[in-house]
């Protein structure tokens, strides 16, 4: 059986990072675990930035700014404890992978560059263009191979094992070979990113964003904390989603209407397109559903109009941005403004942690960062910028807690974890040759419709208990749904039927905690209730699952020096 002291599950910055810093101590044997290959996943996602304050832009800007910041554009909703935390550790986290070898890029003394973002109160975003996930993600890959870090690809997280609320290992299913394997681990690091794939058509994540590390952790008995808290990014390309970084934004982009209009001032007339996320994305889908953008439907639209920056601005520091217009909507902003309308882009709730400081959660042994993660620094609207610098500081510290819980523990648990990976065999080998039941794409199509048209930006009760009952039956036809393929080689339909079920088990958790928070709140817009309710809502959702069935509660959210008040921008 495969044994780790330290098992990272999930290859994006949050992973790297912690698997980094657990390879860093020495005398530990640490691995990455990832379905995919390291370099591929949701952190290429963060284009445009990460936040720390550094004042190479702007010498008066402080962390207490980044505090204020933080809080405000979380709607309250954040822990500031852990948002204080955060900002403190985020400017050394920066100097450290400069120092890996992240190729910022740099100001007339040679200083990391720092833009704008949304929602900020001076220029603290640092970039490498508008690369500047990617280039981390890079960095940390070979930060990992120079520290030992054991690389394990292809490999599909399928459950964690726990014996008395302790972990035991994980099971999981290798894809090269097709076999499903237990792993025994002291201490596991899930860092498996968001479940953006939900909104399978209109979504920043790639393919594999489909949260399985989140449903692991839920069906293993921890709770989902604000799972209905889901970012809506302003600048999706119109026709795929894909992400315009806010770069386009933090270089003084405007928005605007059909009639040529830069309609944010109706929205925030001081902050205009630099507002937070949530702000803008509801700007734009008030023109488009008040009829002054263009087109119908899923694909309706407003522009995004560069031309003003100039060509020099665009080719030096949004050239990917361009490349993307060009390739997907045929446009080239050098001459054109680009189609834009919000898609998904990141789940603010996620993995209930209880110990920022170490990334702890309820189960011993299980650590979670990133966006699977929920801590909660990014409360109801996370700040753009803001998660890269999150997966730094918080796989950093999830790798220290991790190291040190394995210290302090033994190798167990055989029985259980042959247990749990016969059950996965048994449920394999019925998948697969069923040859009855909708597809897995069908199922997928449905949520995705059902997810934007009912649970998007706009929210309200009978939509959403309508969408309820459309995922509760999707739930009871993925029970005998189709797989289509029952070879153990690759089988990447076998894949794609697990991932179906860790996103319907997700979409259950965000219908569930959005029809109850009965209040508009950062991202969570609702028609029928269209104020911050802080007597009744200042408190983070929890849905758990109990003996098969989902259980709500709620926990205050921490406040230690900033009373919420009314946001403006
Ligand atoms: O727009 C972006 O570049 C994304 C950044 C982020 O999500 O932090």
């Amino acid at each position: 059986m495969l044994k780790f002291d330290v098992l990272v599950i999930g290859s994006g910055g949050a992973g790297m990072r912690a698997a980094l810093e657990a390879g860093r101590q020495g005398n530990l044997s640490v691995a990455l675990m990832t379905k995919m290959f390291p370099t591929r996943s949701a952190t290429g996602m963060a284009q445009g930035g990460i936040n720390g304050v550094l004042r190479n832009a702007d010498p008066n800007d402080s962390l207490e700014k980044h505090i204020f910041d933080t809080v405000k554009g979380s709607d309250f909703l954040g822990d500031q404890d852990a948002i204080e935390f955060f900002c403190n550790y985020a400017p050394e986290c920066i100097n450290e992978i400069d120092y890996f070898g992240v190729p910022f890029s740099r100001d007339a003394q040679g200083r990391i560059a720092q833009r704008n973002f949304g929602g900020q109160s001076s220029p603290r975003t640092c970039y490498s263009a508008d690369k500047t996930g990617h280039v981390i993600l890079h960095t940390m890959f070979e930060q990992c191979l120079k520290h030992g870090v054991k690389i394990l690809k292809e490999m599909q997280l399928l459950d964690l094992v726990v014996d008395q609320g302790e972990l035991q290992g994980i099971v999981a299913l290798d894809i090269q070979s097709g076999e499903i394997m237990p792993v025994m681990a002291k201490a596991v690091v899930i860092a498996t990113g968001g479940a953006g794939r939900m909104y399978w058509f209109r979504t920043t994540n790639p393919f594999t964003s489909t949260g399985d590390g989140m449903a692991a952790a839920f069906r293993a008995g921890i709770p989902l904390k604000d799972p209905e808290m889901v970012q809506f990014h302003p600048t999706g390309l119109a026709s795929t989603g894909i992400l315009m970084s806010e770069a386009v934004r933090g270089e003084g982009g405007y928005l605007i209407n059909k009639d040529g209009e830069r309609f944010m001032q109706r929205y925030a007339p001081e902050k205009m397109e630099l507002a937070t996320r949530d702000v803008v994305a509801k700007g734009i889908e008030t023109e488009i559903k008040e009829g002054r953008g263009f087109g119908e439907g899923v694909n309706a639209y407003v522009l995004a109009d560069l031309r003003h920056l100039g060509k020099e601005t665009i080719l030096e520091k949004l050239h990917g941005i361009r490349d993307l217009a060009i390739s997907f909507e045929h446009v080239d902003p050098l001459s054109e403004p680009i189609p834009i309308r919000p898609t998904c882009h990141y789940s603010m709730g996620g993995i209930d942690v209880i110990d920022h400081t170490r990334c702890a959660t309820a189960i011993t042994g299980v650590f979670a960062a990133g966006e699977a993660s929920c801590i909660s620094i990014h409360g109801a609207n996370r700040l753009g910028g803001n998660s890269l610098a999150d997966i730094m500081v918080f796989g950093k510290f999830a790798g220290r807690g991790a190291t040190e819980c394995a210290r302090q523990r033994q190798f167990g648990g055989q029985t259980k974890l042959a247990e749990a990976a016969k059950l996965w065999q048994d449920r394999f080998n019925q998948a697969v040759s069923r040859q009855e039941g909708v597809t897995v794409a069908s199922l997928r199509n449905r949520l995705a419709d059902i997810m934007w048209n009912n649970v998007g930006i706009f929210r309200n009760e009978a939509d959403m208990l309508a969408a309820q009952k459309v995922i509760d039956g999707l739930i009871a036809e993925y029970q005998t749904c189709k797989v289509g393929d029952s070879s153990k080689l690759f089988n990447t339909a076998f894949v794609n039927y697990v991932e179906m079920g860790n996103l319907l088990t997700i979409a259950k958790a965000v219908v569930l905690g959005a029809i109850h928070r009965q209040e508009s709140r950062g991202c969570h817009l609702r028609d029928d209730y269209t104020e911050r309710d802080d007597r009744n809502f200042l408190q983070h959702t929890l849905v758990t699952l109990e003996s098969g069935q989902y259980k709500l509660s709620y926990r205050p959210v921490v406040i230690t020096k900033y009373q919420p008040a009314e946001r403006r921008y």
